[in-house]
């Protein structure tokens, strides 16, 4: 009988309760207790579901409250001094890590003020693991056990789990040394670290975990020697300690076989591989298993919502099959189902044609186990031949077949894809018609998206206020930001975005092709979450989509008002894309829809038109090679193609966050202006390779995933230190990303920091 296995399951809850409880204990609303026992509901729901659904491998440890990595972080004491000197319990400790903290002094606790340890994306995905940060005082001890805490609630639950880590050289890996520590390679703590990996997974073992799936994504990427060569240290030497648990090697996103070498002869008791990701693999990474090795198949997407084709599932399960026997397979989840949305069955509104399309986390399970029967010769026939219908009846929708979409992408030319003047003379022109002054100041996009922003639209949505209602509510909330951006003293303006939930989504919601869900929210980083439309067919723009607020917002000021669109590569990468067209074939039809919207704000007198990419970087195909060159080139020209249609004077502007980029790729996009994402980045060499950016560019000043207000001092430290490597000229004045998570309380006060700052700079350059 072939196994069914889980990698790790969604654990926000059905309908985000994490989320709702996590931002009430932060502002003080629910005590510690509620919150873990919030946690703890969480777990037996999900425990339950995937019992019943009849998973033979089940997840532990998958849960977190902010981030998983975090959480080892925690668990290992990885925790630099900053955080610790406040006396914060353990529970604010981990949340001060992932989020910064500012607080008062009271009576009983001390003044609290620390930013947030490094943020970055998880692989490719839309997920965010809070960096680990090692020092030279790095000290490695358990300071804790929460993987042997949720390993035995789930045994009392009569549900034997297998505990998920990360592995020793995953965590290190991904990790960076602090700042006083920059001549620190986290990987030369390999010796350090694994007595304290050795130690809880005995405590594993001792609670009864028999086995023990240890993640080693990192095999997905390029790998230096010494990061290859840690695998064999670390696994034998868990080998060679007493009383652990069997352990699954799981690596995800992707192919290993550059890695092989380094895995080929772990002494593990399984391996596990993506083969959705990976499917070329399989033939080299099955032949390195010891006739002791266990095979773990993932072939049930843990990243995307489309109904598995069960058919070309079996084959590639009975492919193993008949290479190691039944026994030594495993039919698994790709990866996490930690991004995909918890249930379908929550999806009251969607298409039923569509519908049957889709299979999220909760679904997902009985695919596993589906697959599992089948190979197993269980009597499943119905559930197959549902599942070929289903298959069918998309590839043959006209939904998935528009013929004119087709044909022009196919007309796209070099014409398209580039502006009619280089820089410097579009630079020319701009001066003239702006007129702006040194360190011009500007802000992403968004701002505070408050409560009564959200009432007003979920009574629209209701149908309790009619639509001239809401448009006046919009209207007196882009009429506030535009007038608090004039007291202020930005420079350049933007309407806000209050009639927008989502960057994406917004679109997505009105353009033909995509679909959207009213519950499928996926964790983006701690209490964020994410409800990615889903790309269901070939994509084309009925109509204009964001002219109105542009051109009503324009109205107001005599500034430069900012249109702001989200990217080709963005709308791509933050959706749920096909998985029966090209990724580039989906961008460039979404790319000549946002083409049309941009010539038509140019057309209505928006004239500064943002198009942001902040999830160009994280398309990037993980591995250096042709795949990665092939994606630059395209991702560049879908950009390109959006918004090479406009006169020279048009200002474009992009935007890009959450990356560590490349200017080298930012360059191909021929932006007039970038900003990025920057407060974060310590490196001088980093801020260095900036300098040699031809167009202008706005290095984020500070984070806006913190509610901590850096002083006038504090920016006027940083641009000096910017300064003193990049040219004033070329120089925006600009927070990180956009301020919709804010308040405006500490809004003002941040942005009025930051203006006073650029002014200092341009009375310097008098
Ligand atoms: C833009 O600049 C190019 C190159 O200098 C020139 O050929 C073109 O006429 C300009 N377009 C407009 C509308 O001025």
């Amino acid at each position: 009988m072939v196994q069914s296995a889980v990698l790790g399951f969604p654990r926000i809850g059905a309908f985000r309760e994490l989320k709702k409880n996590t931002e009430a204990y932060w502002a003080g609303k629910i005590t510690a207790d509620q919150l873990l026992q919030v946690g703890k509901d969480i777990r037996a729901t999900n425990w339950k579901l995937q019992k019943e659904a009849g998973v033979d491998i089940i997840p532990s440890n998958d849960f977190s409250f902010y981030d998983h990595v975090l959480d080892l972080s925690l668990l290992f004491n990885v925790i630099p001094d900053r955080y610790t000197k406040f006396e914060l319990s353990q529970l604010d400790t981990f949340f001060a890590m992932g989020r910064g903290l500012q607080r008062k002094a009271t009576e009983t606790t001390k003044a609290v003020d620390v930013t947030a340890l490094e943020m970055v994306k998880w692989f490719d995905s839309n997920y965010h693991y809070v960096r680990p940060t090692f020092s030279h005082s790095t000290e490695f001890k358990l300071t804790g056990q929460k993987p042997v805490d949720e390993f035995l609630e789930a045994k009392a639950l009569g549900v034997q789990t297998r505990p998920v880590l990360v592995g020793p050289v995953s965590y290190l890996y991904l990790g960076k040394p602090d700042k006083d520590s920059l001549d620190l390679e986290p990987i030369s703590l390999l010796e350090k670290i694994l007595p304290t990996y050795i130690e809880i997974l005995q405590k594993l073992a001792a609670a009864g975990a028999t086995e023990v799936q240890i993640d080693e994504p990192t095999l997905v990427l390029d790998l230096p020697e010494n990061v290859k060569s840690a695998f064999q240290v670390a696994y034998d030497a868990f080998a060679a300690a007493e009383g652990l648990p069997k352990l699954t090697l799981t690596t995800y996103f992707g192919d290993v076989r550059p890695n092989l070498d380094a895995i080929k002869s772990l002494p593990v008791s399984a391996f596990h591989f993506d083969f959705v990701r990976g499917a070329e693999q399989f033939e080299e990474v099955a032949s390195i298993l010891t006739p002791e090795q266990t095979l773990s198949v993932g072939i049930v997407d843990g990243r995307n919502i489309w109904k598995n084709d069960f058919s070309t599932s079996i084959e590639v399960v009975k492919k193993a099959i008949t290479k190691l026997g039944a026994d030594r397979v495993v039919v698994s989840t790709s990866s996490s189902l930690l991004h995909t949305p918890v249930d379908l069955e929550n999806e009251k509104k969607l298409d039923a044609e569509i519908k049957e399309w889709f299979s999220f986390a909760t679904q997902k399970l009985s695919e596993v186990v589906t697959i599992a029967k089948a190979v197993s010769d269980e009597e499943v026939s119905e559930a197959l031949a549902a599942n070929a219908a289903s298959i069918k009846s998309r590839s043959e929708s006209p939904l998935t077949n528009d013929a004119d979409v087709k044909a022009r992408v196919a007309s796209i030319d070099s014409s398209m894809s580039s502006r009619a003047a280089a820089f410097p003379e579009r630079l020319a022109e701009q001066k003239v018609k702006y007129n702006l002054p040194l360190f011009p100041t500007t802000t992403i996009g968004s701002f505070p998206q408050t409560k009564d922003i959200r009432i007003n639209r979920n009574k629209f949505t209701k149908g309790e206020i009619s639509a001239e209602q809401y448009e006046e509510f919009i209207n007196s909330e882009i009429e506030r930001v535009v007038r608090f951006q004039e007291e202020v003293g930005l420079d350049v303006l933007v309407h806000g975005e209050p009639e927008r939930n989502d960057m994406v989504q917004y679109f997505g919601e009105q353009l033909k092709g995509y679909a959207f869900t009213t519950n499928g929210w996926v964790q983006s980083y701690g209490s964020r979450y994410v409800r990615p439309p889903i790309i269901v067919g070939d994509v084309s723009r009925p109509k204009a989509m964001s002219v109105k607020e542009s051109v009503y917002a324009q109205s107001l000021t005599s500034k430069p008002m900012k249109g702001m669109l989200t990217g080709p590569v963005t709308c791509l990468r933050w959706s749920f894309p096909r998985n029966d067209v090209s990724q580039k074939v989906q961008s460039l039809q979404l790319s000549l829809a946002l083409r049309d919207e941009v010539n038509d704000l140019e057309a209505a007198g928006v004239t500064v038109i943002q198009v942001d990419e902040p999830a160009i970087r994280e398309g990037l195909p993980l591995r250096a090679g042709q795949e990665r060159s092939d994606y630059l080139e395209w991702a560049a020209e879908s950009f390109r193609v959006a918004t090479s249609g406009v006169k020279n004077d048009t200002q474009i502007h992009s935007h890009f966050c959450y990356s560590d980029l490349d200017p080298n790729h930012i360059k191909a996009l021929d932006a007039d202006v970038v900003s990025i994402e920057f407060s974060k980045k310590d490196d001088p060499n980093y801020i260095q390779e900036f300098s040699n950016y031809p167009n202008h560019i706005g290095l984020g000043l500070f984070d806006i995933h913190s509610p901590r207000i850096p002083s006038k001092e504090e920016f006027v430290a940083r641009i000096a230190e910017i300064l003193k490597v990049y040219p004033a000229d070329k120089f925006w004045v600009n927070p990180d990303c956009g301020l919709k998570t804010r308040g405006w309380e500490e809004t003002r006060a941040s942005l009025t920091n930051m203006v006073e700052a650029a002014k200092v700079f341009r009375e310097q350059q008098k």
